[in-house]
């Protein structure tokens, strides 16, 4: 698996699709879209990502799958061998490498809340909460574990070591087979969450504010948030993508694997509102919630609900797979640079990788306490973020998603339209697949690639930073 000379492929063309879209649904679609979606007021803003998926996302993914599987290679190695030798475009894959490292340092701090809460759930912490307090104390977990210090290393050290073990296994046994247990069970789950919440009175309330268009809470820093986001929820523009790609076998095609992976991926996020909402609104609690939305939301609802226990732990076991797919994907790509580029055993690569980014995540793990590294250490790093009430934890999540996937995928998107040999480009496109062989819909996608997206992209960045 390792060895050099035979680079490894996956088994079956549904293990592309299985673990891609593995990598795509996570966190992002299970807990930060419905906590960003609560804080930019709905519809509106659920309209701008809807675009950016669209408009951006799909075609920059399209463009990261054929750059991986065109190269057979991790980020900085495609780059490379694409372009003569000394070129700067290497540079998008290593900022690919090192945003990967970000967000999986902080990713695996909110994936073992999940644990924690499948632990809480097991213990019976979400049911039978009859009296008001007994309700209020449930929402109190989840400030409780924020602020525990040793939890939150416990148990990002517990997923670090899991996502550890899955990748040093490799492409084909580890992440494809993992991927091809955990997806399905995961749609099914939320499927049945849905029609559950189907049932609640607040399911048309919720469907309005998700659907609804509701322009009044929308700012230019939600836009940016939902351009940042599509990216963040597809895995763009860190070469995750790409490197998946770049295990893709030539008889499989990247234009329908794309649009399947980006169509389940936005599913999955709009079930996940449909699912959260409805209990947030037919128990009266507040949808701006934050980061701690769905651990504050969800198993207040699961409390009073008859098996909520049930619920609760199915839940967060799906929300802890979902998180380690994505997880393994963030690895893959930091790890693979030291496999492809440096010719290291992936053993060697994936822990000494794993290990470093842990000891990155600590911070974010102590983000909410103010125990071990003490208020000093919160107050240095606002100051050095600029000082808007971000912690460190905040501070990575809001560079990672908001600046640097956007930046990735700009460069991605600038490569695969304009430095690559139009003839393989075509070639590369059609092969394996029809759509990809139809000229009007090559060259659609070839001039939002090249003009519309990177427009885009930049117009948000500026007119975040205020030049518009
Ligand atoms: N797409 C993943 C999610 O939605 C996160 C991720 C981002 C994974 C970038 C890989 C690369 O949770």
């Amino acid at each position: 698996m390792s060895d050099a000379t035979q680079r490894s492929q996956w088994g079956s063309k549904a293990g592309f699709v299985l673990a891609a879209a593995g990598s795509a649904v996570g966190l992002g679609n299970l807990w930060k879209f419905p906590y960003i979606t609560g804080e930019n007021g709905g519809g509106a803003f659920v309209l701008i990502y809807l675009f950016c998926i669209v408009v951006v996302g799909l075609p920059i993914m399209v463009g990261e799958v054929f750059v991986g599987k065109l190269a057979q290679k991790a980020p900085v190695g495609a780059f490379g061998d694409l372009t003569p030798k000394g070129s700067p475009w290497k540079l998008v894959g290593a900022l690919g490498v090192a945003t990967g490292f970000i967000i999986l340092s902080y990713y695996s701090v909110v994936a073992g809340w999940a644990m924690h809460y499948v632990y809480l759930a097991c213990t019976g912490a979400f049911s039978g909460a009859e009296t008001p307090e007994q309700i209020a104390a449930v929402g109190e977990h989840f400030g409780a574990l924020y602020a525990n210090p040793g939890l939150n290393v416990f148990w990002h050290t517990v997923f670090m070591a899991m996502t550890v073990g899955i990748v040093i296994v490799g492409i084909q046994k580890g992440v494809e087979l993992a991927a091809r247990i955990l997806m399905p069970t995961l749609f099914v789950m939320l499927i049945a969450l849905v029609g559950y919440a189907t049932t609640m009175e607040g399911f048309g309330q919720a469907a309005d504010f998700v659907f609804g268009v509701h322009t009044d809470q929308l700012t230019g820093a939600g836009v940016l948030e939902a351009l940042g986001h599509s990216f963040f929820t597809l895995s763009l523009g860190m070469g995750a993508m790409l490197t998946y790609g770049s295990y893709m076998k030539k008889a499989d095609g990247v234009v329908a694997t794309s649009v399947v992976i980006s169509g389940l991926d936005t599913g999955v996020a709009l079930l996940a509102c449909l699912a959260l909402f409805p209990i947030t609104f037919t128990y009266g609690m507040e949808a701006a919630g934050g980061p701690g939305l769905v651990f504050v939301n969800m198993p207040t609802a699961f409390a009073q609900m008859a098996g909520g226990t049930l619920w609760a732990i199915l839940f967060f076991v799906l929300l802890t797979f979902a998180a380690l797919t994505s997880a393994i994907s963030l690895l893959e790509v930091v790890a693979s640079y030291f496999i492809d580029e440096l010719k290291w055993k992936r053993w060697h690569a994936v822990t000494l990788t794993g290990a470093v980014i842990f000891v990155f995540g600590i911070p974010s793990a102590l983000s909410g306490g103010t125990e071990l590294f003490g208020t000093g250490f919160q107050e240095l790093v606002k100051s050095v973020f600029g000082g808007d009430g971000k912690n460190w934890f905040d501070s990575l999540d809001y560079l990672a998603s908001n600046w640097m996937l956007p930046l990735g995928g700009l460069g991605i998107a600038l490569f695969a339209g304009w430095r690559i040999d139009d003839v393989k480009r075509r070639e590369g496109i059609a092969e394996g697949s029809k759509l990809g062989a139809v000229v009007p819909f090559y060259l659609a996608w070839l001039w939002t690639l090249r003009i519309v997206a990177p427009i885009a992209i930049v117009l948000v960045m500026l007119h975040a930073v205020g030049v518009l």
